[in-house]
């Protein structure tokens, strides 16, 4: 059945291997609109790999998916970026040689309408200040923490329906990671639904809902971002 839904994302049954290695088994995750989903898990978990088989990056060998209530199973990825799916993650490289606001057209490709694209571009540059001063800036000359905002940012140009963030906060310092989070607090104030996949923990849990914990492929633990925080997957600091 397609038609809206309360979710903005829902899928079931997920299935995906590596050649003839399985990797993710079984996996159900749901993410409510407008709101923020974590997904944790330690290294070699899965969780790039869920990512990747929500744009079908990697295809799925068994489970199903559906978009705002839209079976998207038989979608391709560029339909699935297309109708809404927008990933950020530091492997996603921005363009090194070319500017912050020239990375941030081509993020913007599919608003052909000029006024659109400038009054997205002015909102973008309103959101992230870091980026508006540097704006002729070569990507590849920015900061790490300069270089995840900009790819945020590419990503939320478009306006999307979901909103996939991949370890924004990796290798950053401190002070970069709380700017990443004020931007990500800032979005979910705007109820932008977000699929956040981190491995640290206190701060995604700061920002999310609801919590997944995804071990050696499989989901083993789904509930409330309170109720993640006070299980055994989460190491609370002693206070
Ligand atoms: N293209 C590939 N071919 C074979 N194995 C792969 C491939 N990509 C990933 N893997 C393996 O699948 C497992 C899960 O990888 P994945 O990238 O999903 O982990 P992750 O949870 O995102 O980890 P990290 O936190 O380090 O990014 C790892 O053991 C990885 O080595
Ligand atoms: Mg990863």
């Amino acid at each position: 059945m397609s038609g809206a839904s309360d979710n903005i994302l829902e899928i079931s049954g997920l299935n995906t291997s590596y050649g003839r290695i399985p990797m993710l088994r079984d996996v159900g995750l749901v993410i409510p609109k407008g709101q923020v989903c974590c997904v944790l898990g330690a290294n070699g978990a899965g969780k790039t790999t869920l990512v990747k088989a929500i744009l079908n990056m990697i295809k799925a060998d068994k489970g199903a998916m559906s978009l705002d209530g839209e079976k998207i199973d038989a979608w391709p990825t560029h339909k699935r970026v297309e109708r809404g799916i927008a990933l950020s993650a530091s492997a996603v490289g921005t363009f090194h040689k070319m500017t912050v606001d020239a990375n941030l057209r081509m993020g913007a490709y599919y608003i052909n309408n000029e006024k659109l694209l400038s009054e997205r571009l002015s909102e973008i540059y309103k959101s992230f200040p870091v980026l508006r001063l540097r704006l002729n800036q070569k990507a590849g000359t920015l900061s790490g923490g300069e270089r995840t905002m900009l790819a945020i940012a590419r990503a939320v140009v478009n306006h999307p329906k979901l909103l996939i963030l991949d370890e924004p906060s990796l290798g950053l310092a401190p002070i970069m990671v709380e700017a990443v989070f004020d931007i990500i607090r800032s979005l979910r104030a705007k109820r932008m639904s977000i699929l956040l996949v981190e491995q640290n923990s206190v701060k995604a849990l700061s920002v999310a809902t609801t919590g997944y914990v995804i071990q050696k492929g499989a989901i083993v633990f789904s509930g409330s971002a309170a109720a993640l925080s006070d299980s055994e997957y989460v190491e609370n600091p002693v206070m």
